[in-house]
């Protein structure tokens, strides 16, 4: 691929690598990092050439505006390796159109196309070595913005800085998932940043989920901010239920991350004539369809969560328990799903990108 930046991406190797400290067979999510990141500054109003640099902390004005006004966001993608040593990643571009969407309304300058694909697949190729094959894990890649430039002054940041971390990564979930309707707490309101992958929007996820955690559950489902009554998404994926053999997911909105793995699911589903529905997805129906036997699915989907099917959920002090089915839709969709992303079968919407 002829490179379109303005001049090349160096690269700073690191002097020691600590590959040989990984164990890839019991890979956890996101807790070793490569020998290597990206690094690309904002600065003078402009993007300037990205770095390849050895992993490691960085230095930063202690007044600079993440650190007290919370501007940044981020996206999460994996890169799969087939058995031919092939490295695939999945709509790529799609990330990349979130990121730009959540800087927009972040008032984070926008990272252009060139930048961000191309000091990828330079910081991909540099770290092949460290893309797992064992079966459930991939790289996750990092890729963030946050605002570096200093001042207290409540408004946007002058200087950013463009980020691209890899984590050789398992399941996000290590066993069944158990998830509590929140009826108190919200994620987001009208006119906010759901739709954006801000940090903050996770912060403020972690003290709501810390009391359902206590109570034995993963994740929270969170209901929209005004009746509590329709179902939204979860912590990190977008939630789909199967009453009889319709499936049904929320309709994205100002408040609702727009989950690529959602849509891919969507789109399997129209392929494979499943009766899919987009509409409000009430509380008081999901209640009803597990109390009647109908309700026979629930799972999360998104990158990190794949397709996570979900054993329970909890309600009112009451949990009603998912049945266990032989061909759920679940893992129709996690199979097809992974068989594209790991190069094992036709890709025939043209998601999978090889680097
Ligand atoms: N919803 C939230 C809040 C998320 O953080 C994620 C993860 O990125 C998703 C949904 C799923 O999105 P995607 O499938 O694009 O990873
Ligand atoms: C992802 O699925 O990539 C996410 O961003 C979820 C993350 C909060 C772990």
């Amino acid at each position: 691929m002829e490179s379109t930046l303005k001049s090349p991406i160096s690269i700073e190797r690191a002097k020691t690598s600590k590959i040989e400290q990984v164990d890839f067979d019991n890979l956890a999510f996101g807790s070793v990092f490569t020998d290597h990141m990206l690094v690309c500054d904002y600065k003078n109003g402009s993007w300037e050439t990205p770095q390849i640099i050895p992993y490691g902390p960085l230095s930063l004005e202690p007044s600079a505006k993440i650190f007290h006004y919370g501007q940044s966001i981020f996206e999460g993608m994996k890169a799969y390796k087939d058995d031919q040593n092939d490295i695939f990643l999945f709509r790529p571009s799609d990330n990349h159109k979130r990121l730009n969407i959540s800087a927009s309304r972040m008032s984070i300058p926008e990272i252009p196309e060139n930048i961000f694909m191309e000091g990828l697949n330079a910081l991909l190729k540099l770290e092949e070595k460290w893309i797992p094959q064992t079966p459930g894990s991939a790289m996750y890649i990092r890729p963030f913005i946050f605002a570096s430039g200093k001042g207290f002054h409540a408004s946007p940041a002058n200087e950013y800085k463009f980020m691209i971390c890899l984590a050789p990564s398992g399941p996000y979930f290590a066993g069944k998932v158990k998830v509590l309707i929140e009826e108190k707490y919200s994620r987001s309101a009208n006119g906010g940043v759901g739709y954006a992958k801000a940090g903050g929007n996770y912060a403020g996820q972690f003290y709501p989920t810390q009391l359902a955690v206590e109570k034995g559950y993963n994740q929270v489902i969170w209901t929209d901010d005004n009746t509590h009554e329709n179902i939204e998404e979860a912590g990190a994926m977008n939630i789909f239920v199967r009453i009889g053999d319709t499936l049904i997911t929320g309709p994205t909105s100002d408040r609702i991350l727009d989950g690529i793995t959602r849509k891919s699911v969507l789109e399997i589903a129209a392929s494979k004539g499943i009766k899919a529905e987009v509409r409000t997805l009430t509380v008081t129906e999901v209640v009803a369809a597990a109390q009647d036997g109908s309700l026979k699915e629930m799972f999360g989907a998104g990158t990190a969560a794949v397709i996570s099917p979900i054993a329970a959920f909890g309600f009112r002090d009451v949990d009603y328990d998912l049945p266990e089915l032989e061909n759920s839709y679940a893992s129709m969709f996690k199979k097809h799903i992974t068989d594209i992303q790991y190069n094992r079968a036709e890709d025939p919407y043209s998601w999978r990108v090889k680097i």
